[in-house]
C-alpha cells in the first residue's frame, strides 16, 4: 500500500511553483504601483491639477543628466514648468548633483536604465541589474526612487514589463516623438510639438542636445497658449 500511495503523491512542479510565486510577486507590485499613482493624482487634484478634466501634456527628457541639463532646469524654472526626466543611471552616477537639482526643481525623476541597452536582448538577471543599479544611483543622488521606467528605444515585451513591475517600475512610453535627436533643430522641434500635441500627450525629448533645450521655452509658451497644463507623467489621466 505504501508503494501504491507513493506512486500517487503529487510532486510539486517546480516550474509551476516558480511561476505562481512570480505572478503573486508581480501582482503585489502592480497593486503597490497603482496605489502610488492614485496617490500622486489625488495630491495633484488637491493642488488644483486634474488631468481627467483639463488638457494636460507631459514633456519628458531622456538620456541625461548631461552638460545641457542644468540650462534646461533654468529654462523650466523661469517658466514655472514641470517635466519628467528619464535618466540614465551611469549619467546620474557621474552627475549626482544635477540629478538632485532635477528633483529639487519639482520635476519627476524616472528610470531609463543604467547604460541604455535594448532590454529585450538581455537575460532576466541583466535586465534586473540595469533597473536596480539605476534605482540605487537615483536614490543615492536624490533620496527618492523612481516608479517609472522608459525602456531605451521603446524596446519592451511582456517579459521586460514583468521584470519592471517586480522592480517597482511602471513602463511609460510616449505618443509624440519630436525626433529632436535626428533634426537637432530647435524650430523644427517646437513646430512638431505644436503640430502633433493632443490632450494627454507624452512628448519625447532629449536633454543631451542643446538644440532641444533651445526649443523648450517656445514649446512651453505654445502649449500654454493652447490651454495646456504641463504636468509630470504621474499626473496624466489613466
Ligand atoms: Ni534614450
Amino acid at each position: 500500500m505504501l508503494d501504491a500511495g507513493a506512486d500517487g503523491v503529487v510532486v510539486p512542479d517546480a516550474v509551476a511553483l516558480r511561476d505562481a510565486v512570480v505572478a503573486a510577486t508581480e501582482a503585489v507590485w502592480a497593486d503597490r504601483l497603482a496605489r502610488s499613482l492614485a496617490e500622486s493624482r489625488a495630491q495633484g487634484r488637491a493642488a488644483g491639477v486634474d488631468c481627467a478634466v483639463e488638457r494636460c501634456v507631459a514633456l519628458t527628457f531622456d538620456d541625461g543628466p548631461d552638460a545641457e541639463t542644468g540650462r534646461l532646469l533654468e529654462v523650466l524654472a523661469e517658466k514655472h514648468a514641470t517635466a519628467t526626466f528619464f535618466v540614465v543611471g551611469r549619467n546620474v552616477a557621474a552627475r549626482p548633483q544635477v540629478a538632485r537639482a532635477v528633483v529639487e526643481g519639482g520635476h519627476l525623476v524616472a528610470n531609463h536604465t543604467w547604460d541604455h541597452p535594448r532590454l529585450t536582448t538581455l537575460d532576466d538577471a541583466a535586465v534586473r541589474d540595469q533597473l536596480e543599479r539605476t534605482q540605487s544611483a537615483v536614490r543615492d543622488a536624490t533620496g527618492t526612487a523612481p516608479t517609472f521606467l522608459r525602456p531605451p528605444y521603446g524596446d519592451v515585451d511582456d517579459r521586460v514589463r514583468s521584470l519592471a513591475t517586480r522592480a517597482g517600475l511602471r513602463v511609460e512610453l510616449w505618443d509624440l516623438d519630436t525626433q529632436d535627436w535626428r533634426t537637432r533643430d530647435a524650430e523644427e522641434t517646437r513646430r512638431r510639438v505644436a503640430a502633433q500635441v493632443r490632450p494627454g500627450s507624452v512628448v519625447l525629448l532629449h536633454d543631451i542636445h542643446g538644440s532641444t533645450v533651445d526649443a523648450v521655452a517656445g514649446i512651453v509658451d505654445d502649449l500654454r497658449r493652447e490651454g495646456y497644463r504641463l504636468v509630470t507623467v504621474d499626473l496624466l489621466a489613466p
